[in-house]
């Protein structure tokens, strides 16, 4: 099976907690847009959701689909979020904003009473870190918030280069709330808690892309079928 059908596969598992009446709060990525694809069908089969897109691109995609869509300030409680990742370590701490929407993201999983996370199996990780950490800044005082993400991280034992993350065109990629990003390339962050610490407290940083505690389950697909895991 292709990989693409293994995202979608874990999309379809997830749908199945999907209840009438439901928040729900819609990942980005493309694994999340699997699982909004398939809601949409749930949607025109008569199902009645109400959903807050974790991107613009989620945006478009759902509005195309006819699923009915909210904000966070119309509707600041949700149920559930579904969303992709990066990478899944253990303890289900996630490294996300691989597509850019970490922000977003994190502020509507925060907001999820549930968090489910689907992902394709070579996601699951024994330590977070081989995928470079995403860190949105603002782009005032880009090269000074660079320097101190630097000394903060060689603090908590992670050293790696920091590059700016650009767009097909050269140019800086700009997320959905005009912040750049730094791409922190680490190999292993075997403590995510300390190193979420350390980067919060950096003027310039708007948000990190650990998502530490947050994720409630994990649908995991591979060749082999579907594994759920639930955080301790
Ligand atoms: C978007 O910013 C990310 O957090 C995605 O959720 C993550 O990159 C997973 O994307 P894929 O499902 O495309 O791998």
């Amino acid at each position: 099976m292709d990989v693409e059908a293994e995202k979608r596969r874990a999309a379809a598992r997830a749908l199945e907690a999907v209840q009438p009446g439901m928040r729900l709060g819609l990942g980005t990525g493309s694994t999340a847009r699997h699982f909004v694809d398939l809601l949409a069908e749930r949607v025109r089969g008569g199902l009645d959701i109400v959903g807050v897109p974790t991107s613009e691109a989620t945006k478009r995609q759902a509005e195309e689909l006819g699923v009915p869509l909210t904000t966070l300030d119309e509707t600041p409680e949700l149920d559930l979020t579904v969303d992709g990742a990066d990478e899944i370590g253990p303890d289900l701490a996630l490294i996300k904003g691989g597509g850019g929407a970490l922000l977003r993201e994190k502020i509507v999983a925060a907001a999820s009473a549930r968090m489910i996370v689907i992902a394709d199996q070579s996601k699951l990780v024994p330590v977070l870190g081989a995928f470079p950490l995403p860190i949105e800044v603002m782009p005032f005082g880009l090269a000074a918030t660079q320097i101190a993400i630097e000394k903060a991280l060689a603090a908590v034992d992670c050293v790696g280069p920091c590059a700016l993350r650009r767009g097909k065109d050269g140019h800086a990629f700009v997320t959905d709330g005009g912040h750049f990003i730094l791409d922190a390339k680490l190999g292993r962050i075997p403590a995510p808690q300390a190193v979420g610490q350390a980067l919060s407290v950096i003027p310039g940083v708007v948000e990190h892309g650990l998502f530490i505690g947050m994720a409630d389950t994990a649908i995991l697909a591979g060749p082999d079928g579907i594994k759920s895991i639930e955080r301790a």
